[in-house]
């Protein structure tokens, strides 16, 4: 696994959540996420990530039909990111998106603010994944850089994990070298135990212009998710330009560059 994503191109999945954030703050339908999506495609994205929640604070159950209808039309994945419940479980296997990160999810959150802990839940983790994979989505297992939990991930079946790159995220922005640093290093070791496991290695949460490029050049990682800061960007320069310019530094990132 690992020979065969190092040097590769880093898929670029477009979280489109918090274009749902603004269109929920009227209640209306404008601006519509689907639009987003097709914009973000253009521009460069390889797919796109949709969290929806069981508060359904953003994405509703609506986006993820229509989403999933263009996405098809494309031929680009939707990767449905969800938590692990029965509810969540049905909708999944209603819409079969080609891929489906698991995520823990607290209803007072913020934002996903921890990995899943899967050496704990390793019971009924495995089956629920299972369940998916019959329904023929690529199961993905959001978790930090932990051996323990990199090696439940691979126990699991799961043919992917997303690192959690959010901890590294703040520290860097904070200005918290070392702390960064060690961090970063984690991210590495845990992308190559989970290479040497047979995972794919993804990674997201937190990245921004400054950031991805530690996180694209870690040879294992084959595809980021990123979005607040996308969209927060949108604001500024435009979502398509925004989405251009993170694919350029991703590519710079794995370059060498
Ligand atoms: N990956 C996962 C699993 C997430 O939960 C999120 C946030 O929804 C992201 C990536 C994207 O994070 P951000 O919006 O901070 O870029």
């Amino acid at each position: 696994m690992s020979e065969r994503t190092k040097g590769a191109r880093v898929r670029l999945g477009v979280n489109i959540d918090h274009v749902a954030t603004i269109r929920n703050a009227r209640g209306g339908a404008y601006p519509d996420p689907v639009r987003a999506a097709t914009v973000a495609l253009d521009a460069g994205a390889d797919g796109v990530t949709a969290h929806l929640r069981e508060d359904r604070r953003h994405i509703s159950d609506a986006d993820i039909a229509n989403l999933s209808a263009m996405l098809r039309a494309r031929g680009r994945p939707l990767n449905l990111e969800m938590a692990v419940t029965s509810e969540m479980l049905e909708i999944a296997l209603r819409h079969r998106p080609p891929a489906v990160c698991l995520v823990p999810e607290r209803r007072e959150e913020r934002t996903t603010e921890g990995g899943l802990d899967v050496a704990g839940g390793h019971n009924w983790i495995a089956p629920f994944a299972q369940k998916l994979r019959d329904g023929g989505s690529r199961v993905s297992l959001f978790i930090g850089a932990d051996p323990q939990q990199i090696e439940a991930a691979s126990r699991t079946g799961a043919e992917v994990i997303e690192l959690h790159t959010g901890a590294f995220c703040d520290a860097a922005r904070e200005g918290h070298a070392d702390e960064a640093a060690a961090l970063l290093a984690a991210l590495r070791a845990g992308a190559k135990q989970a290479a040497g496991l047979g995972l794919e290695v993804h990674a997201g949460h937190g990245i921004d212009y400054e950031t991805v490029a530690p996180v694209a050049a870690i040879p294992e990682v084959a595809e980021l998710n990123i979005g607040h800061f996308l969209v927060g960007e949108a604001i500024f320069v435009g979502l398509a330009a925004a989405v251009g310019e993170m694919r350029r530094r991703i590519d710079a990132a794995r370059a060498g560059a």
